[in-house]
């Protein structure tokens, strides 16, 4: 499973990298708003600062609702960088215009997806990845891990090669599960991340053996 790092801050995708663990990023319009960045041209600059930052694939999102708008909105994030992926809305004209980027040789990542029908169509239109939104589901009380294991199997049967990117992930053991259901990629802020380095057994083990060590020098 690939790991994504969903967020525009660039000091907690700098240290994602840094664990040599990161292979791409997520971002969408509130993550942007967040950092404060503010007219297209700021946005496209941060685009292209964090693709000279991570070696991988990097999603950015089109603000427009209608088919040519995405279509131009898109063509000119993709210019960007090769590495970038347009994430596109899972709307009737986004499904639409998935196609044409896929027609066209530009990747995408469909995004808001919160069923396995959306799922399928966002597969026929040829997405590069479909991002299903855990803990939004999770949130209206029902299970997000079950919808990504439902894609997962759905994708298997029927040969789709879309990439299941689980998204909206909120705590390390959402990765843990995603991984479990067949994730594809999950895309995931700083400190679910390192919620999966913590194990107070490992701390205690640690501390241990460092008191033996002196016993040792
Ligand atoms: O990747 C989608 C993500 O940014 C949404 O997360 O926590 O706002 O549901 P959240």
């Amino acid at each position: 499973m690939k790991f994504f790092i969903d967020t525009g801050n660039l000091a907690q995708i700098k240290e994602a990298n840094e664990l040599g663990i990161l292979d791409g990023v997520t971002t969408n319009p509130s993550l942007m708003a967040k950092e404060g960045i503010k007219g297209q041209e700021a946005v496209f600059n941060h685009y292209k600062t964090i693709c000279e930052m991570v070696d991988g694939d990097i999603s950015a999102e089109v603000i427009s609702t209608e088919f040519n708008g995405i279509i131009e909105e898109g063509k000119k994030l993709a210019a960007i960088h090769p590495n970038i992926v347009v994430k596109v809305p899972m709307i009737k004209d986004g499904v639409k215009a998935i196609k044409w980027f896929t027609d066209n040789g530009i990747r995408t990542n469909c995004t808001l997806v919160f069923s396995a029908g959306q799922a399928i169509l966002a597969a026929k239109a040829g997405a590069t990845y479909v991002s299903p939104f855990i803990g939004r589901i999770d949130d209206s009380t029902w299970d997000g891990v079950d919808l990504i294991a439902q894609i997962s199997n759905i994708y298997s049967i029927q040969g789709f090669k879309t990439e299941i990117l689980a998204a909206s992930i909120r705590s390390a053991l959402h990765i843990v599960k995603c991984a479990e259901a067949g994730a594809d990629v999950c895309t995931c802020p700083l400190d679910s991340i390192l919620g999966l380095l913590k194990h107070p057994l490992t701390d205690i083990g640690l501390a241990k053996f460092l008191e033996d060590a002196k016993k040792t020098a």
